[in-house]
């Protein structure tokens, strides 16, 4: 209902080639590849399909789960094929184009709910980058808008992942080793969660989805 009146008000309009914004948001996937590489594919073709249509004072973020330094070579993608503009990387605070990185905390089923409610972690190429991503920001989010470099910021949703992928995993290596003792798992994890510091997860059936992209890689 939400989206039916925002595209019939006019506020939401799809389109399959970009087209000139003041800001551009990429939130394509990152699936590891075969070899457990993360693959940054979707964000390059993305970046590549943005880079004709930018103009100075543009703000690019990316909000993906990315690898650390991703933001930084989203930077080099569009210099390349845009050398009339400036860009962090070469420019610092004086460059044509602002880029950070937001990463996406969203819980899907409480989309709407969380992108207001959650607080954000902004990473700028520059501490200027990372203030005009804030200003946008905080036109919807009504949690903090923390501000911080993008390698920091690319690095903390890896560790939310990762954690989450860990907790996830012992409540689930738990559940295997009480079915081989035929104790009842469920009332185990109630048991111990009596402790203070205690808090297992439910065991389920695995990670999977956004969650799946955890992989804490550094670009060499
Ligand atoms: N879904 C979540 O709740 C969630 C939460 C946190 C982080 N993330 C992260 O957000 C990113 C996107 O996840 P998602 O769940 O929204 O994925 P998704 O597959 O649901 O949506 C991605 C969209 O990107 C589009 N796309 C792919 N390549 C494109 C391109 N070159 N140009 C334009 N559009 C393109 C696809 O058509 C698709 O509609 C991932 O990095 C994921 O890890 C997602």
């Amino acid at each position: 209902m939400l989206v039916q009146s925002a595209v019939t008000t006019g506020k939401l309009r799809a389109t399959l080639e970009p087209e000139a914004a003041d800001v551009f948001m990429i939130a394509v996937p990152t699936p590891f590849t075969d070899g457990f590489k993360p693959d940054v594919s979707y964000i390059e073709a993305a970046v590549k399909k943005i880079a004709p249509v930018l103009v100075k004072g543009n703000l690019l973020i990316l909000e993906s789960t990315s690898p650390v330094g991703t933001t930084e070579k989203i930077s080099q993608w569009v210099s390349e094929i845009r050398p009339d503009l400036s860009f962090p990387h070469q420019s610092g605070e004086q460059a044509d184009i602002q880029i950070a990185h937001c990463p996406e905390r969203v819980l899907p089923g409480y989309v709407i709910q969380e992108l207001v409610s959650n607080d954000r972690v902004i990473g700028g190429l520059t501490p200027y980058c990372a203030e005009q991503a804030k200003l946008l920001y905080q036109l919807f989010v009504k949690a903090e808008c923390i501000i911080i470099d993008a390698r920091t910021a690319e690095m903390a949703k890896l560790t939310e992942n990762s954690f989450r992928d860990v907790n996830i995993a012992f409540a689930n290596e738990l559940s295997i080793i009480c079915d081989k003792l035929n104790i009842n798992v469920w009332e185990l994890i109630k048991l111990a969660n009596r402790h203070p510091r205690v808090n297992i997860l439910k065991p389920g059936p695995g990670v999977g989805g956004a969650l799946y992209c955890s992989c804490p890689l550094v670009y060499s």
